[in-house]
């Protein structure tokens, strides 16, 4: 039996993709991928997509339906096969056969053969699977969001996690978003970005050569707004890479400096700022040693965290994640904040989001900087603010915002923003 290519490479991304934190994007990036036939690369890319946006329900089955665990490798095998009879139109028979072929070409897998051929047969015979949202998030992160959010928000917000997502992207000016909404079919969200179904290459869709708009998630492109940020006024974003937020405040009109640590992921900002025509002073240094005097009208800090927020593209972060990870993006972003006050003029404001659906990168967090800052207040965000969900305001005036806060999904933000009073 000869290895189909579209299935090994899909079988490669996805143990890439659960083998370590960030391992998805960097297997998508992969050359190897990139040599595939494009009917290949896209096979490759939907079976893994579909396999992590449906693991829970699907461990789940084969669980239920195997007398002891069995070798990781296998496990693999047979997560790809079950993803392709339940969740892409792959005939059962092509899904059993191609996934015995899998097992077939290495050797630690070839004598479970015949365990992939019988599980997954049976597991077509036994009908659909779970379709209960709980089962779609690791229960560990489920029963966290149950404790945040409340039991009817967790089940709304990982019942997102089975759906594909529109792309979301930002206009350059504003006064465009209408001709854009035209020329690629996409809708107005409210805020200002545009959501476009389509599928293929960005790069050939109308606007991009010209820099008319970038890619951002809607909920990314929140913060941004949010400061306000003028011609004549100086603004830091001192996590910038790869850059949309620092995209938004130069066409805002900002003389934005965009900082990272990064140099690789500042690249991409670079290019953002060529393809587009916009200007930033662009510095590669870390935010909470960076040894310069100057302070800022605005100061941005969209802080490294979980990222549990944008599972809509990264799935495999719900699974690879674990508490003590989040224990400890949640201490950097305690000592990036204190880092970002030394940058604020006074009567400056300073904001800070994450990508994460987890309370100590966010309420907790802001909570902590106003006890340890005094000389800070949070200036309230309303809603329907720079696009901002009504159902994301908090109490305190901040957004938490929700992935089914917006019909269709968006990715899940905290985002306070403080001004400085004393
Ligand atoms: C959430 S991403 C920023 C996304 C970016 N603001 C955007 O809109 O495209 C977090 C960034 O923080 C950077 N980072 C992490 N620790 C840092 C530090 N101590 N100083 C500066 N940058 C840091 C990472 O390299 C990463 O690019």
């Amino acid at each position: 039996m000869t290895v189909d290519p579209a299935r090994k490479a899909a079988l490669d991304l996805l143990v890439l993709a659960l083998g370590k934190r960030a391992g998805l994007e960097a297997a998508l990036d992969a050359p190897a991928l990139a040599l595939l036939e494009p009917k290949d690369r896209n096979f490759a890319r939907a079976a893994a997509m579909a396999t992590l946006r449906h693991l829970g329900p699907i461990d789940r089955a084969l669980d239920g339906r195997l007398q002891k665990p069995p070798p990781d490798p296998v496990r693999m095998i047979l997560r790809l096969g079950a993803a392709q009879m339940f969740f892409l139109d792959v005939p059962d028979y092509a899904a059993v056969d191609g996934s015995v072929g899998l097992a077939a070409a290495d050797k630690a897998t070839q004598p479970f053969k015949g365990l992939v051929n019988a599980v997954l047969r049976r597991l077509r015979r036994e009908g659909p699977l779970s379709s209960d949202p709980a089962d779609l998030a690791p229960p560990w992160l489920f029963a966290r969001w149950q404790t945040a959010y409340g039991a009817e928000n967790a089940r709304a917000m990982a019942a997102v996690i089975a759906e594909e997502p529109a792309t979301d992207l930002t206009p350059r000016d504003p006064a465009d978003a209408k001709a854009l909404a035209g020329a690629l079919e996409a809708t107005p969200l409210p805020g200002g970005s545009l959501r476009r179904v389509g599928r293929g290459r960005i790069e050939d869709w109308p606007g991009f050569a010209e820099g008319r708009w970038w890619v951002q998630d809607a909920a990314a492109a929140i913060p941004a707004r949010l400061m306000g940020a003028g011609s004549g006024e100086t603004v830091i974003d001192l996590c910038a890479a790869p850059g949309g937020k620092a995209l938004q405040l130069a066409a805002a009109g900002a003389a934005v400096t965009a900082l990272d640590r990064s140099a690789s992921r500042l690249k991409r900002l670079t290019e953002g700022l060529r393809r587009t025509g916009l200007a930033a002073e662009v510095v590669a240094a870390d935010a909470e040693t960076w040894d310069d005097p100057r302070v800022f009208d605005a100061v941005l800090l969209d802080a490294p965290c979980s990222s549990t927020g944008t599972f809509r593209r990264n799935p495999d972060v719900l699974w690879t994640l674990t508490a003590p990870d989040v224990a400890k993006v949640a201490a950097v972003q305690s000592r990036l904040l204190d880092a970002a006050v030394r940058r604020v003029k006074p009567g400056g404001r300073l904001i800070y989001c994450v990508c994460s659906l987890e309370t100590e990168e966010g309420e907790s967090q802001a909570r902590e900087f106003l006890r340890r800052h005094p000389d800070f207040a949070t200036a309230p965000i309303a809603a329907g603010e720079g696009g901002a969900p009504a159902a994301s305001v908090t109490a305190e005036g901040w957004l938490r915002i929700l992935p089914h806060h917006l019909d269709g999904g968006l990715d899940g933000f905290f985002v306070a923003r403080f001004a400085r009073v004393g």
